[in-house]
């Protein structure tokens, strides 16, 4: 079965931890790498985590999915709402992706509601915090099941 799911964290999530605990938690990145790694061995998943704050280097680990991931987990920070180059090029991976928020998207700032990735991600989690990646996590297993 295919079970290899990449999940790609974008600019400013290196900083979690220290960034505003209301919508982020209070968990690091590493730490939340740990939780989803756990929620993954679950459902039967191996994960593999990216970061970076540069949105060129986001776009070329994209480019690369093909040949390392089944699946993708995309938290894009806040390219999420402007990033045509990034929504490009997950859509050219052709793997199934799943969005996912820590924070709820939906309920803060305007420009936060709208994402560039509606219409090619298979399913988006928002507002659950850690939490959310375990549904997100369910998502992409039943897509990578079909
Ligand atoms: C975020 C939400 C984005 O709007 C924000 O820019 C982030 C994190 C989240 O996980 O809640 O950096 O993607």
């Amino acid at each position: 079965m295919k079970n290899r799911v990449e999940v790609l964290h974008g600019a400013n999530l290196d900083l979690l931890g220290s960034r505003d605990p209301e919508h982020y938690g209070t968990l690091t990145l590493s730490e939340l790498e740990v939780q989803i790694k756990r929620y993954a061995a679950e459902l039967g998943l191996e994960t593999k985590f990216f970061q970076t704050n540069s949105e060129g280097e986001y776009i070329e680990h994209l480019h690369r999915l093909p040949e390392i991931a089944d699946a993708a987990l995309v938290n894009a920070g806040a390219w999420t709402h402007y990033s045509y180059a990034i929504r490009d090029a997950l859509e050219l991976t052709g793997v199934p992706a799943v969005e996912v928020h820590l924070s709820d998207v939906t309920a803060r700032e305007d420009w936060r509601r709208r994402s560039v990735f509606e219409g090619i991600v298979v399913g988006a989690v928002s507002g659950q915090g850690p939490e959310g990646y375990r549904e997100a996590l369910e998502l992409l297993k039943g897509e990578l099941e079909r």
